[in-house]
């Protein structure tokens, strides 16, 4: 069943770039405009869509969080994110115009299905983002693209995440096509782009993971890891930081890079494991910048810096003690070959401390109670 792996979360990792691809498989159709799966919401309907509120939990939630960056840059409409236990219990603002995106790898995540079933009742309509066919997500939506990550099994998320991500990509250029927020060639490209990725991540499992590897023999015993990123590696940073609590049960607290000066600095000291997700280095990229100005403020406070970074990002070779390199790419398409290393450590860390990295103490893979 693991297919010679001796984990599922293994098996798994190593199925990101498929679970991409598969994802992006047959979206288009021969006029070459795109396709979601089933869609019982009417073309003015959608063209309506003024606001897009995501609803899911856990790593499913950071999805969310990444597609809205790309959503917000692509379709120009506001995209909020939202834990679906806290959006159910704070009367949220929703109008026929609200579409409302459920993210869930199980599609029976019960906070998640509340929250839906909420959004419905105000008269919102809910597109569901879900790695189970028929599960109740799907069916209780008014339409469904599913990721098509293959069955996952490990408690640990880590080919959904890559799915989930691709999938609301997909959405988001869609409504773009739909509403006509951007050109067909452009909507092209970034497909395009997209496409790439799967082979990326690729190179990550194939160059990367005796670097991980080595890395966490090294860190193995630390007591607590920061995780940070700006931008789409916000999110990154959470999911990095979810997967190492999750498994290998290390204290971990994942934040927005800008935040550090507002308090977390505190917890800075000698040998600190600090983790960076640092964006493309390439043109004037001022996000780059602020991340490296974050990595020389916690270096000179003594924490061990281990850092995402690009190849050969020269700033990263001088300030970082370990490198998990990433190869070129967009930085909205970053977050697909940032998470695979983080997922790597995660999973090796829990390994070498002996724990069952398939089924985490405490946890279920899915959490049918609210
Ligand atoms: O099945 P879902 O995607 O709805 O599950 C949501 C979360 O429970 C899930 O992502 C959880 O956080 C994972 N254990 C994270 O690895």
């Amino acid at each position: 069943e693991k297919g010679g792996w001796d984990s599922f979360m293994d098996k798994e990792i190593h199925e990101d770039p498929a679970a991409v691809q598969r994802t992006l498989l047959g979206r288009l159709d021969k006029n070459g405009d795109l396709n979601l799966d089933e869609v019982r919401i009417e073309e003015h309907e959608l063209k309506a869509i003024d606001k897009i509120i995501v609803v899911a939990c856990g790593t499913a939630a950071y999805a969310g969080q990444v597609a809205k960056y790309a959503i917000e840059h692509w379709v120009r409409i506001p995209v909020e994110i939202e834990l679906a236990h806290e959006f159910r219990y704070r009367d949220p603002i929703l109008t026929p115009r609200t579409l409302v995106v459920a993210i869930s790898q199980s599609g029976e995540t019960m906070d998640t299905l509340m929250a839906l079933r909420h959004a419905r009742e105000q008269g919102s309509k809910v597109l569901a983002i879900c790695n189970t066919q028929g599960a109740s997500i799907p069916r209780e939506s008014d339409a469904v693209l599913y990721t098509h990550a293959g069955p996952e099994v490990a408690v640990a998320s880590t080919k959904a995440f890559v799915a989930q991500i691709t999938a609301a990509y997909v959405l988001g250029l869609y409504l773009a096509q739909v509403k006509g927020a951007m050109f067909r060639d452009e909507i092209q490209a970034t497909l395009d782009a997209l496409k790439a990725m799967p082979r990326k991540i690729q190179w990550i499992l194939d160059t990367q993971a005796a670097t991980v590897r080595k890395a966490a023999e090294q860190l193995t015993d630390a007591k607590s890891f920061l995780f940070l990123g700006r931008h789409v590696g916000y999110p990154v940073a959470m999911e990095g930081a979810l997967k190492l609590k999750e498994i290998a049960y290390t204290f971990t607290e994942g934040f927005a890079a800008g935040e550090l000066k507002h308090g977390p600095i505190a917890l800075v000291d000698e040998g600190e494991p600090v983790v960076f997700i640092v964006p493309p280095a390439r043109g004037r990229n001022v996000l780059h910048a602020k991340v490296i100005s974050g990595i020389e403020e916690v270096k000179a406070r003594g924490a061990a810096i281990i850092a995402v970074a690009e190849e050969g990002d020269p700033d990263v070779e001088r300030y970082a003690d370990i490198v998990f390199w990433r190869p070129k790419c967009p930085t909205l398409m970053s977050p697909l070959v940032d998470v695979v290393p983080l997922q790597l450590f995660a999973m090796d860390m829990a390994k070498l401390k002996g724990y069952d990295v398939d089924k985490p103490r405490n946890l279920a893979k899915s959490v049918t109670v609210e």
